[in-house]
């Protein structure tokens, strides 16, 4: 993998910026839709290629070893095979869906064993086992398997868990390091920063994260419940740690505005289940506010739910008929505002992408934090 900065903004941190891997390109920054179980929940592979033009998408390890199992990727030729997405692929480590979802789980140094959420079988997850499986699984980026601390966590608690990380990441990077992908193209692994919403041990956790060299890093353990100036706070101090000149991803981040803010701090990649999980309940982000399309105000609302989106949704349907499908609880309804929801986050990083080309992206930013904050 590759990365090469592109335009960097005169009036803040932000930049753009070209990461290469065997499976393409992604023009950072960038916002990655998640495809949890080797689908991106009610978007099909060629929806998020020509309408939404995603250009990296999700995969969950803890999801897709439990099921389909590896024995099936593997036999498939990897997730891009099994899948049929031949852009570049990201998969998270279950370091953080083993503690939001497995039913019984016990951390321990040697790793974490957990009670599948969908039979109840035992498993461990080790920083070995974690590297071999997402070797398997075959995503261009893999991560490193770490402790998502939640909010609040005690400081001595965030201290050791990050402490454990930090010897995790040692143990992910020599035995990543001493194997080779699968599938005959190369993989790399980014390690995470934790440390809670402490300084001194987001500091610590940055410095230990750069001494790697890895080829691209992540700030994990935010947006976990955390006041967003908070959240801020720490991807700022962060990012001033993490090396200049390699992508800066911030895991699990977040609304429109928090993506425009910590794109000013630095980060070139986002991920996030809201524009797909609210898009299911109504909710819809647009580049004028966000809608709850249920609301009975959009009932006989005739025009696109995004005028400033060229997309196929955007100028095919109406809002009232989203509504009558949303309420209606049709599938197709969660169909067509997933994919809206994307192409509008696509579009966002897009035009943050143009406007810091362009010298323009402080002021377009400012305006466009209140437009895409408010309720309609
Ligand atoms: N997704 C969102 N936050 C985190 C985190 O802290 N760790 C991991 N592995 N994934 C995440």
């Amino acid at each position: 993998m590759e990365f090469k900065l592109e335009a960097t903004d005169k009036g803040s941190k932000a930049r753009t910026g070209i990461i290469t891997t065997d499976h393409g390109e992604i023009k950072t920054p960038i916002f990655m839709p998640v495809g949890t179980a080797g689908s991106v929940k009610a978007v099909h592979q060629r929806e998020l290629k020509e309408d939404i033009k995603a250009q990296i998408i999700l995969g969950n390890t803890y999801h897709l070893y439990l099921r389909p199992g590896l024995e099936i990727i593997e036999k498939a030729g990897g997730l891009h095979k099994f899948n049929g997405w031949d852009r570049p692929i990201l998969t998270d480590s279950g370091g953080y869906q083993v503690y939001s979802l497995s039913e019984t789980r016990k951390i321990k140094e040697e790793g974490v064993t957990f009670k599948s959420h969908i039979d109840g079988s035992k498993h461990i997850f080790t920083p070995e086992a974690v590297m071999d499986i997402q070797r398997t699984i075959g995503a261009d980026i893999i991560m490193a398997f770490d402790e998502c601390t939640p909010y609040p966590c005690e400081y001595d608690y965030a201290e050791q868990s990050m402490h454990m990380t930090h010897r995790w990441l040692k143990r992910c990077c020599e035995y990543f390091d001493k194997t080779e992908g699968k599938y005959g193209y190369s993989q790399t692994l980014f390690p995470i920063v934790q440390g809670s919403v402490y300084k001194d041990l987001r500091k610590q956790s940055a410095e230990v994260i750069a001494s790697y060299q890895r080829e691209g890093n992540a700030i994990g353990g935010l947006s976990v419940g955390e006041p967003a100036e908070m959240m801020y706070e720490m991807t700022e101090l962060v990012c001033d740690i993490l090396p200049y000149d390699k992508p800066r991803y911030l895991m699990g981040v977040g609304t429109p505005a928090n993506i425009l803010e910590c794109i000013t701090l630095g980060i070139d990649m986002f991920d996030c289940v809201m524009p797909t999980r609210n898009a299911r309940n109504g909710m819809l982000f647009t580049s004028e506010g966000i809608i709850n399309i249920k609301n009975k105000k959009w009932e006989s609302d005739f025009s696109p739910v995004d005028p400033e989106l060229s997309g196929y949704v955007d100028t095919f349907y109406s809002k009232a008929y989203l509504r009558h499908l949303i309420i209606s609880k049709e599938i197709l309804g969660a169909q067509i505002a997933s994919i809206h929801n994307l192409t509008f986050y696509l579009w966002l990083v897009g035009e943050a992408r143009a406007q810091i080309e362009a010298g323009t992206f402080a002021e377009w930013k400012s305006g466009m934090v209140k437009k895409v904050s408010q309720r309609l």
